[in-house]
C-alpha cells in the first residue's frame, strides 16, 4: 500500500493553519461564525499535499460549509494554476457566505466556483459541463444515500489516476461505501500514517464499537484515521447482472 507523507513546499504559508488556530471565519460585525465540523489542520495539510504532489488542476468537493477544506484545496489548486468547484446548498443561508469571505480574505476567489445546491442536483451539472477531474473531496451530507450519490458522481467525474478523498471514514455510511468500492470498483488505498490518532483514541473507538455491539473492529481501513484516500486505477466494466454483497 502506498502512503502519503505530508509535505508542503518550503516557505509556504499555509493559510488554513492560521484560520483553524483563530477558530472563526467571516467578517466581524457581518457574518462572523465559529468554525464547526471542519477538517483538522493535519487533514487540511494532507488535502493540499495530495493536490501538489499529483499536480491536480481540476478539483471538486461536496460540503463547503465554513470553507476550511475549501481554503486548503483552493490554495493548493492556485499553485498548480487550476480551479476548484465546491458544492453546498447552504452557503448563503446557514453558513452566511463565510467560505466565500474566507477565500476573498486570501485573494483566492478567482480559483473557485461555488455550485450552490445539493450534490444530487449540482454534481450532474459538473458531469455534463466538464472534462474529467483530478481530485474529489467528499464531505457533504453524511447519510448513506447522499454519500453514495456523492461517490457515484465522483467516480464518473474522476479521471483514471484521479484522487478520491472521503472525510469521516469512521462513520458507518462511509465504511459501507468503501465496502461497495472494494467489491465493485477499482481503487487503491493510500495510507496516511501521520493522521493516525493516539492509542488512547483508538481504544476509545474500539470500546464504543464493542458497546454498540458492532463488529467494526475489522473496519478501521486506514488505521483509525478519519480520512480515506483512494486513487482510481481504472474504469470498471461489469456485466449488467453483476452484484456482490457489500
Ligand atoms: C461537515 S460539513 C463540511 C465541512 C467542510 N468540508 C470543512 O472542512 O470546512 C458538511 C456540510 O455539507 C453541506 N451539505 C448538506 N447537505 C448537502 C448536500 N445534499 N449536498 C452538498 N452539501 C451538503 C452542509 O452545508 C454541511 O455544513
Amino acid at each position: 500500500m502506498s502512503k502519503i507523507e505530508i509535505q508542503l513546499p518550503d516557505n509556504f504559508e499555509f493559510f488554513t493553519d492560521r484560520i483553524i488556530e483563530r477558530g472563526w471565519v467571516g467578517e466581524i460585525g457581518k457574518n462572523k461564525q465559529d468554525i464547526k465540523g471542519a477538517v483538522s489542520k493535519m487533514e487540511a495539510r494532507t488535502l493540499a499535499t495530495i493536490i501538489l504532489q499529483h499536480n491536480c488542476q481540476k478539483s471538486f468537493e461536496t460540503g463547503v460549509a465554513n470553507g476550511i477544506s475549501t481554503l486548503a484545496i483552493t490554495q493548493a489548486i492556485a499553485l498548480t494554476n487550476g480551479h476548484h468547484y465546491g458544492i453546498d446548498p447552504y452557503q448563503f443561508t446557514y453558513h452566511k457566505g463565510t467560505a466565500l469571505s474566507l477565500l476573498a480574505e486570501h485573494h483566492l476567489l478567482s480559483y473557485f466556483t461555488l455550485c450552490e445546491g445539493s450534490s444530487h442536483l449540482e454534481a450532474p451539472k459538473l458531469l455534463s459541463e466538464h472534462d474529467k477531474f483530478d481530485f474529489a473531496f467528499i464531505d457533504g451530507m453524511h447519510t448513506f444515500d447522499c454519500k453514495f450519490i456523492d461517490f457515484f458522481y465522483a467516480d464518473k467525474l474522476l479521471k483514471i489516476g484521479g484522487l478520491l478523498v472521503f472525510h469521516d471514514c469512521l462513520l458507518p455510511s462511509v465504511k459501507k461505501i468503501f465496502r461497495f468500492i472494494k467489491t465493485h470498483k477499482k481503487y487503491s488505498l493510500i495510507a496516511t500514517p501521520e493522521l493516525q490518532p493516539n492509542l488512547q483514541a483508538k481504544a476509545k473507538y474500539m470500546l464504543a464499537a464493542f458497546i454498540k455491539g458492532k463488529l467494526y473492529w475489522h473496519e478501521w481501513h486506514n488505521d483509525f484515521c478519519n480520512l480515506l484516500v483512494l486513487q482510481k486505477t481504472c474504469e470498471t466494466e461489469l456485466p449488467w447482472y453483476h452484484f456482490e454483497d457489500f
